[in-house]
This record gives structure tokens, sequence and C-alpha cells, in this order.
């Protein structure tokens, strides 16, 4: 079986989110299961950078004017093919894949990612160069939303396409005019079609005429086809609902590994937990908050945005202060709440801790330091923070949403019993409920006897990507059929 998996960051070559978490991890696993898997990626320069083995496949014309050399290497570690689409004047800036450095969206994405979209359909079919044809084309997210559109406009039907959507509340809409410029034909800017409220949406494109779609979480595929959760499409997604399969993320467990992290000053694992209060102590020595292990620590390594929730862990952090918490805090996104973090930090430096920006070693340094991580989003599809959280040992705070509620067991007296308490689930995304659960981990964490059961409990979990990969390879097999 041949899957072109497409994505707009892949880890380790380039990452924004759980995205590149994923596209790292699943196409490694995917062919420890015997499928034959490339990646599609555009060439940032980062990703010119990391990878290995360049050689040149050929070139290919994409839209009028508009014409990319294609790169085969191969990522490091997992040794899996990439496919990287080599444009200058599309990819190779300073800044990040989808923002400009001063924080603004490019303002050519569409064609960006139109390109991304239209190369990926080229590579459905022979070229000079290119004999491997796919099975599935695999795409992920509204990047790649416009390929199920672009393969039935070239009239392919031999490859089927799979839409994994990881965040239905970025979809990719932009003005009418692009569509001469993406190659679209303006009849399919319609309600059947790629038309969304009167822009062209990649997202709706990808939804509309995939063969497959699938999300990452059982729950999130569930919540999707609200009013609540669905951004506006969840009415198409009703309409296709028997088209849409939940599968629940795995993580990299040789990336994310207490036994052998590289980033941790000592390492420790299940049966041999006492590394991790050495963990905490540097962490707390590194960030110049008091080096006192009767302090509880709690981490935070998050995009700063309203999906995640923080705004409510704000409100909170007062009491929590007051209570003697400790905070870690690493991510960027909103100015406000950045701000509001490093508000706390000035005020209370022994306590609080803020780090802005993207921070590889620090992230491990915290999932593996602190003793509670919080994740209060308000819709999570699946969230990799709590897997990270249950392998590290440290027990997550979490909404009851997406991904959240398929992977964390809220603990109480009965699975304390029977030793499935993974972690505390906030029953609303509120100050009130927050701080209720917290309270709850906090006075569960002083008792140490109970709280190492809990973290043994995660620790144990099989969190690693086999028994997903089965599940996308029977998603593949069903396609085919
Ligand atoms: P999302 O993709 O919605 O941001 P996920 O929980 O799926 O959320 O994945 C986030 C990933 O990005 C995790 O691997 C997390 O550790 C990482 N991450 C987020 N912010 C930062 C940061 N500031 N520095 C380092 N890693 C980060
Ligand atoms: C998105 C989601 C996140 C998910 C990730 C990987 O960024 O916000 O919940 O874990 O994709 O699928």
């Amino acid at each position: 079986m041949r899957v072109l998996f497409v994505s707009s960051e892949v880890f380790p070559l380039i990452k924004t989110g759980g995205l590149a978490d994923v596209s790292g991890a699943l196409p490694a696993a995917l062919k420890t299961s015997d499928v034959d898997v490339k990646c599609l990626i555009p060439g940032y320069t980062s990703v010119l950078e990391k990878v290995e083995n360049k050689t040149h496949l050929g070139t290919l014309e994409v839209f009028n004017n508009i014409s990319c050399e294609l790169i085969s290497a191969t990522i490091p570690n997992t040794k899996v093919e990439v496919i990287i689409i080599k444009h200058a004047g599309l990819y190779e800036r300073d800044g990040g894949p989808y923002t400009h450095p001063h924080g603004h969206d490019w303002s050519d994405n569409p064609m960006r990612f139109g390109v991304l979209s239209k190369v990926a359909s080229l590579l459905s079919i022979y070229q000079s160069f290119w004999s491997w044809v796919p099975d599935i084309v695999h795409c992920n997210d509204w990047q790649t939303g416009l390929t199920p559109y672009y393969m039935r406009q070239q009239g392919i039907t031999d490859a089927k396409t799979l839409l994994s959507i990881h965040n239905i509340a970025f979809q990719g809409n932009f003005e009418q005019h692009w569509i001469q410029s993406l190659g679209l034909s303006p009849i399919d800017f319609q309600i059947d079609g790629f038309e969304f409220y009167q822009q062209v949406s990649f997202l709706k494109a990808g939804i509309f005429y995939a063969d497959q779609i699938s999300t990452v979480s059982p729950t999130y595929a569930l919540e999707i086809q609200t009013e609540a959760f669905g951004f506006g499409l969840e009415g198409l997604l009703q309409i296709r609902s028997k088209d849409i399969t939940g599968i629940l993320n795995g993580i990299d467990t040789d990336e994310w590994n207490p036994e052998a992290d590289p980033y941790l000053p000592s390492t420790y694992s299940e049966k041999k937990l006492a590394g991790k209060s050495q963990v905490k102590t540097a962490l707390q020595e590194a960030l110049h908050l008091t080096a006192d292990s009767k302090k509880p620590l709690l981490g935070i390594v998050s995009r700063l945005t309203h999906q995640k929730g923080l705004d409510i862990l704000i409100e909170s952090m007062p009491e929590l202060i007051e209570l003697g918490c400790q905070f870690a805090v690493l991510g960027g996104g909103e100015k406000s709440f950045e701000a509001q973090f490093l508000a706390y930090a000035e005020q209370y430096p022994n306590q609080v801790a803020v780090t802005i920006g993207y921070n590889e070693p620090l992230s491990h340094l915290i999932m593996a330091g602190a003793d509670i991580f919080i994740m209060p989003s308000r819709f999570e599809p699946c969230g990799l923070n709590q897997l990270y959280g249950l392998r590290y040992g440290t027990p997550p705070v979490v909404s009851n949403t997406g991904g959240l509620a398929d992977s964390i067991c809220h603990t109480n007296d009965e699975t304390i019993k029977n030793n499935t308490a993974t972690g505390f689930v906030i029953e609303n995304v509120n100050k009130m409920s927050l701080l209720v659960t917290i309270k709850q981990a906090l006075s569960i964490w002083n008792d140490q006897k109970t709280w190492k059961k809990i973290q043994k409990n995660g620790m144990k979990k099989d969190v690693g990507w086999k028994h997903s990969a089965n599940a996308y390879v029977e998603l593949y097999k069903k396609l085919l059929n």
C-alpha cells in the first residue's frame, strides 16, 4: 500500500504544534506496519537544512508561472522519505511556516498552500520523473484541503483521499479573487463545492471532496458535527457523518521518554521515580523559582490562545499563588495572554516563571519537572501534552473535551481503587471548576502514596503510535475497497 502523507509541518524539520508531531511520528509508525509511505512538505529553509540525502527528482509546472523543483530526501532518525517542494520565492523566508516574523499571516498563504495541495494531486499520477503513484493521498488540515478537489478536477480516481482534521478552527478561508490564480473552476464556487460564506475555503473543499475524513479523537469526531464545535462546518459534516472516523493520536515514545531524554539532568521510570524530583529541583533552579520540593509546581506548555483556555487559568492564578503553588509557563501567541503571564512573573518571581517563545529543551524539562500539567482547553481535537504528561508521571488537569476526554481518566475513590485514575477532569471551562479541580489535585498530591499510584497508572499506559497506526491502516484498506 502506497501512501503519500501531505502536511505543512513535520517534526523535526519544522513545527508550530501538534500537527508536526503527528506528521513526524505517524508515517514512521506506518512504515513499521509495512506501509510504503512518503511525506510531502513545502521546502521551508529549515526543512532544506535539516533533511539528509537530498536528490533532485524533477520539475513540475504547478500553475501558470509557477514551477517547482521536487527533491527527495530522508528525515533524520526515522529515515522516512520526504518529497520537498522547492520554490525559494514561496517558502524560503524568515519567520514561521504561516506567519511573517512580525506575527501576521503571509498574504500569499493561499498560493503557498495551493501549491502544496496541487503538487500532491500531480504526484498522484505518473510524471516523467515519477512512477511511485500512491494508492492513498493522506491530507492534513486546511493547508492540504484543495488536494481532493484538484484530484477530482484532473479526473484522478485510482488514488483515494483521506482528509485528517487536526483543528477545525483553522479553515483557510480566502477572498474570492484567488479562484483564478489557484486554477479553481468558478462553477464550483457554490455550496456544493469549495465556497463557504462567499470565500474560497480550503478546509471545506477537503471535507466536501475527500473520500474519507478522520479527526484526531473519537469525541472530537462527534463534537465537530455540532454547532458548538463545528465552526460553521457542522452541517456539511453531518451530511458526511458516515465517512468520519475518530482516531486518537499516539506520541513518539522515543522522543518523549523519561528513561532516556537527553534534555533532562536525570532520567527516571515508572519503577524508579526518584530522578523526577531531581528534575524538579533543576527546573526550579533554572527558572529562579524557590527550590523547594514541597511547593507544588504546575506546568504549562502551550500556544497561548483562546482555544487553550489559559485566560481561565490567568484568572485563577492569584488564588493558587496564595496557596503556595509555583508555575512554569512556556508558550507564545496572543499578546494579552503573554503580558498577563509576564505580569505575574514580575510580581512573584519566586513563584511564577514565564518563558515566551518556542523552546524544545525547556518543554521537556517542564513536562518532567512539573508535578501537575494544566490544560483547560475550550476545545482540544486531541492534545499531545496530556499524553506527554502521562508518560512523564506529571498527571494532567484537563477539560472534558475532545482527545482530553478520551485520554484522561478522572481521579475519584473508585478510579483510585481500580487503578485507572490518570489525571483530573474539569467539569466546565470556568474559574470555579478549574480551581475546584486543581485543589482536588493538590490535596491528593499532598498524599504522596496515592499520588504515586496515579503517576504510575499514567506511566504504564500505552500511548505509542502502534494502535492508532493500525487504525489508520484499517481506514486505508476501507478506502481501497
Ligand atoms: P496544538 O497542536 O493545538 O498546539 P498539541 O497539544 O497537539 O496542541 O501539541 C502541541 C505541541 O507543541 C506539543 O508537542 C507541545 O509540547 C509543543 N509546544 C507548544 N508550545 C510550545 C513551546 N512554546 N515550546 C516548545 N514546544 C511547544
Ligand atoms: C491540532 C490540535 C491538537 C492536536 C494536534 C495534532 O493542533 O489543536 O489538539 O493534538 O492538532 O493532531
